[in-house]
C-alpha cells in the first residue's frame, strides 16, 4: 500500500534516464514534460543513470560519460529547475550499488528473463547467449534507484512497466522480511501519448536506433525527419482519401500541436481527400520547429558552461546522499546487518 497516498504529505517522485545519448521527442512527450509540472507540488529527484548506460556499453564507456551533461542541459532546456527538483547521478550514490546487492538475493534469475522489456532488448542488441550479468540484473538496479528515495511515483514511458513491476515485487518481499512497512510500493505516471513512433513508424523512438528527433536537432535535421516521415503508403495522389491511422505525422500533430480541433478538421479533410502530404508536413515541421527552437537555444547556452552543470550535479547527489542513507540502512536492518 502506498502510504502517501492519503495524506497531504507530499509525494516523491524519482525517475530516471540512461547516459547513452541526448534526450529525443519521445522522452519529452512520454515523460519530460510531465516533470516539468510534477516538479511544483511534488518532491522530484531525477537520476542521470550512468551506471545502467554501461550494462551494455562497457566496451565503450565513452557513450555513456560525454552524455551525462548532454542528459542534465536536456532537462533544464525543457524547463526542469534545479532549485525544484533534484539532478543526481546515479554513479555516485554508493547506497544504490549496495541495495542493488541485497536485492539480488530476492529475484530468481528466470524472473529476470521474464522481464519483457529485458528480453526485447536483448532481442534487439543480438546479446543471443553472452548477456552480460550487469544487463541482466539492471531491473533490480533500477528497484533500488526508486526503492532509495523511498518514491511512489515514477513518470515513464510504459516500456518501462515491468521495471516497476519488478520494484514492486522486491518492495512487499523486503516488507515482508521486515514484517514491518519499510518501503513503499511505487505506481507508474503515463502520459497519454506515452509511446511516439520512430519517424519510418516501424518502431518506438529510441537513442539507439537513430530513427528520433533529438531536443536539440538543428533546423536542417528537423526539416529532413519531417520530410522523411511515414504517411499513409496508400494516399497517392492529393485528391485520394488518406488513412490518419498509423500516419506519423498524425500521430506527432496530435502529441505536439497546441489546437486540436484544427487538428479535427485536418484529419477530416485527410480522410475526404484532397489534402497533400507536403501540406501536412509543412503544419508539422512548423509546429516542431517552434517548439524546439528555445530548447535548442537553451541547450547550447547551457552546454557552453560545463562547469554550472557539473556544479548542479555535485550538489543534487550530495543531497541525494543524504536522501538514500536512511533505507539503506532499513534494509540493512531488515539483515541484521547494523551490527555496529
Ligand atoms: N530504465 C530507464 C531508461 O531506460 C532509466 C532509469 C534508471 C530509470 N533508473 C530509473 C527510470 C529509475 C525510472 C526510475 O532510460
Amino acid at each position: 500500500m502506498n502510504t502517501n497516498q492519503h495524506t497531504d504529505k507530499k509525494e516523491i517522485i524519482l525517475t530516471g534516464d540512461r547516459a547513452t545519448g541526448p534526450l529525443h521527442l519521445g522522452h519529452y512527450v512520454g515523460s519530460l514534460k510531465q516533470r516539468v509540472a510534477l516538479q511544483n507540488s511534488h518532491e522530484q529527484t531525477i537520476l542521470v543513470a550512468d551506471m545502467q548506460g554501461l550494462t551494455d556499453n562497457a566496451h565503450d564507456p565513452k557513450k555513456v560519460s560525454s552524455n551525462i551533461l548532454n542528459v542534465v542541459a536536456d532537462y533544464l532546456a525543457v524547463g526542469i529547475d534545479p532549485t525544484k527538483t533534484t539532478i543526481c547521478l546515479q554513479s555516485q550514490l554508493p547506497a544504490l550499488a549496495e541495495l542493488t546487492m541485497y536485492y539480488s538475493n530476492l529475484v530468481s534469475i528466470s524472473r529476470l528473463e521474464r522481464n519483457p522489456t529485458v528480453k526485447s532488448e536483448i532481442q534487439s542488441k543480438g546479446f543471443e547467449r553472452s548477456i552480460p550479468a550487469g544487463f541482466l540484473t539492471y531491473p533490480i538496479s533500477q528497484a533500488a534507484d526508486i526503492t532509495a528515495f523511498n518514491a511512489s511515483l515514477v513518470p515513464v514511458g510504459d516500456d518501462q512497466l515491468p521495471m516497476l513491476e519488478q520494484t514492486n515485487e522486491i518492495v512487499r518481499k523486503i516488507n515482508s522480511l521486515a514484517r514491518r512497512h519499510i518501503l513503499n510500493e511505487c505506481r507508474p505516471l503515463l502520459s497519454k501519448a506515452s509511446r511516439l513512433p520512430s519517424t519510418d513508424g516501424k518502431n518506438k523512438m529510441s537513442k539507439s536506433m537513430g530513427n528520433a528527433i533529438n531536443l536539440g536537432a538543428t533546423e536542417k535535421e528537423i526539416s529532413a525527419a519531417v520530410k522523411s516521415m511515414y504517411t499513409d503508403p496508400n494516399h497517392i495522389r492529393v485528391e485520394d482519401a488518406g488513412n490518419v491511422e498509423g500516419n506519423v505525422v498524425f500521430t506527432y500533430l496530435d502529441a505536439f500541436h497546441p489546437d486540436e480541433s484544427y487538428i479535427s478538421e485536418l484529419k477530416d479533410h485527410y480522410q475526404r481527400g484532397g489534402l497533400g502530404d507536403g501540406t501536412t508536413k509543412k503544419i508539422l515541421e512548423t509546429c516542431l520547429q517552434e517548439m524546439l527552437k528555445p530548447i535548442r537555444e537553451k541547450r547550447s547556452e547551457l552546454l557552453n558552461d560545463k562547469a554550472q552543470l557539473l556544479d548542479i550535479l555535485a550538489k543534487g547527489s550530495q543531497i541525494s546522499r543524504e536522501k538514500t542513507a536512511q533505507v539503506l540502512s532499513d534494509v540493512k536492518d531488515v539483515f541484521g546487518l547494523n551490527i555496529f
